[in-house]
């Protein structure tokens, strides 16, 4: 398979595995729940690569549809955020992982965006995936990169979305109306596609002129193109005429199928008995709902203007300049959602995202969950203000819903101090309990790690098939420097029950036959955390 190349790539490519950990710290005050937790929706603040790697043991191989609207790299620096790769933050961030200067735009946009493609694949069901908004900016990079990250066999479709109705007349060359959405799976061949809801107009055009007991129907067309000699033949109307194939045509059937149908009373010949006769098609048999199409038009799915006006309504004084429209969110979580899948945004910007995964719960009964990332400082005043509105209800709002409020909850997060092995050896910047026990429990055994089932007063922080895991652990250097698994701190792990046990902390006072009387797997921290991942 061709693969894109470009300067830093091979900084990159694996950043995803070495990137530090990070805290998440709960905002009780800036979020919509009595008690913050991971698994209420989430909008996370913060640069959604380490977010991103936060979030892995709670929601690895867990969320069915990911939509992300990447910065455009348009380098247009006038916007609320920086569309391009020059903000301080990625800036920041090449500086320290990629370190050469003479990176392009391009180079630079392909930097940040393929470790974060990548945590974003770990995130996905195998039934799930990834919706990615682009213009002709980077659409030709992206694609190639979404290739080679999620495997080109895994490559849906590209959507063409209606951005915008009226021409822009100042345009240099042509006036661009619209954009695309590169859609992935990530198992293609465990992935489908839902079929979209029939629409009123479209079910109007099933009438019943002749009282069909059978319900409302709609002429479809009888003649074909493909020439058969066999299904060439005249017909007689009711009304005496005869009619046969316009020449090069032919029928849709066989002589005697047509008669089958003409008994069935499934042919009509017009008000009159004397047209060419058409198939009458039921809206009682046609398929539940339509297959989707790749070109979105703005009656379908909303334009810019029509997102703009959103925010507007919604925000009045705070301005954000390139949402997307609810209806666009809302049908792709038409397309590839049920009703109780996660989505994932990690460029939330205004959180559109959020407000359409609420509405349509409302409207079918779902739960789906929504989990952002904005790494802006406006992640509260815009992105979760949005949210904590649409939430309670927006008095002005002309949609009903929308008016007394779409409910729900939502907890906000910010991120903390990033988890590194060293610091625990330095008694630097020491995780709390929790957050250890979720960044040793995942990486020691690949699985997610449940809150709930944590007993910090036994260290036991949660169980594979095979094995129990339990941490030892105070965010104290001096507890750090004097504690151990002792021979009482090995009785106090309970009765066995037929698993081994993986047993983390600083020390240990037992040798290897007690470890073995005990089922112990002993992992000395910090080091030994990598013991048993990958
Ligand atoms: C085009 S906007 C998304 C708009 C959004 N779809 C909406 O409807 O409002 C892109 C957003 O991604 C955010 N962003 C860019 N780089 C990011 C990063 N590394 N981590 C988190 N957010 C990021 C930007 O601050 C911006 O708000």
């Amino acid at each position: 398979m061709p693969t894109l190349n470009f300067k830093g790539k091979p900084f990159v490519q694996n950043y995803h595995l070495s990137a530090p950990y990070h805290e998440l710290i709960p905002k009780k005050d800036k979020g919509l729940s009595d008690k913050p937790k991971l698994d209420d929706n989430l909008i996370v603040h913060g640069d959604n690569l380490k977010a991103l790697k936060a979030l892995l043991p709670t929601y690895a191989g867990k969320v069915k549809c990911i939509y992300i609207d990447p910065p455009y790299n348009t380098g247009n620096e006038n916007w609320v955020y920086n569309d391009n790769v020059n903000s301080p933050m990625i800036q920041d961030w090449l500086g320290k992982v990629v370190d050469r200067d003479d990176l392009t735009r391009h180079d630079k946009w392909l930097c940040m965006m393929m470790p974060r493609l990548k945590l974003l694949r770990e995130m996905l069901q195998d039934d799930g995936s990834i919706f990615v908004s682009i213009d002709d900016n980077e659409d030709h990079h992206l694609r190639m990169l979404l290739d080679e990250v999620f495997g080109e066999d895994n490559f849906v479709a590209t959507i063409g979305w209606q951005k915008k109705f009226s021409r822009q007349s100042d345009a240099k060359w042509f006036s661009d109306t619209y954009e695309f959405i590169l859609v992935y799976a990530r198992k293609k061949e465990s992935w489908k596609l839902n079929l979209l809801p029939r629409t009123e107009t479209q079910n109007a055009r099933y009438t019943n002129k002749n009282n069909d007991p059978r319900g409302p129907w709609s002429p479809d067309n009888l003649v074909v193109k493909t020439y058969s000699a066999d299904y060439d033949y005249p017909i007689k109307t009711p009304g005496g005429r005869t009619v046969t194939p316009p020449s090069g045509f032919c029928w849709r059937v066989s002589k005697q199928r047509f008669e089958e149908l003409v008994e069935e009373n499934r042919i009509w010949f017009g008000e009159t008995g004397n047209n060419v006769p058409r198939l009458k098609r039921f809206l009682s048999e046609v398929q539940e709902g339509l297959v989707p199409i790749t070109l979105w038009l703005r009656d379908f799915a909303g334009d810019t203007q029509e997102a703009v006006r959103e925010v507007k309504n919604l925000l009045q004084t705070e301005k954000f300049d390139s949402p997307k429209p609810v209806k666009l969110l809302t049908r792709i979580l038409e397309v590839a959602t049920d009703k109780n899948s996660i989505i994932l945004d990690s460029y939330a910007g205004s959180g559109t995202t959020a407000q359409a995964v609420l509405a349509l719960n409302k409207e079918d009964g779902g739960n789906r969950r929504f989990i952002l990332v904005e790494c802006e400082d406006y992640a509260d005043k815009i992105t979760a203000e949005r949210v904590r509105r649409v939430i309670r209800g927006v008095p002005k709002a002309k949609d009903e819903d929308l008016k007394k409020g779409l409910g729900g909850t939502f907890s906000y997060f910010e991120l903390g101090k990033p988890i590194e092995a060293s610091g625990i050896l330095s008694g630097k910047n020491l995780p709390s309990y929790l957050e250890l026990a979720r960044y040793v429990f995942y990486t020691a055994t690949g699985q997610d790690f449940d809150e709930k089932k944590l007993d910090e007063k036994r260290s036991f922080i949660g169980q594979t098939k095979e094995r129990e895991v339990y941490l030892i652990y105070k965010p104290d250097v001096e507890y750090l420097k004097k504690t151990a698994l002792t021979l009482d701190a090995a009785r106090s792990l309970g009765p066995l029950n037929g698993k081994r046990r993986l047993v983390f902390a600083p020390a240990k006072y037992l040798d290897q036959d007690q470890l073995a009387q005990f089922r112990i797997d002993f992992s000395q921290l910090p080091f030994e955390i990598y013991k048993l991942a990958g």
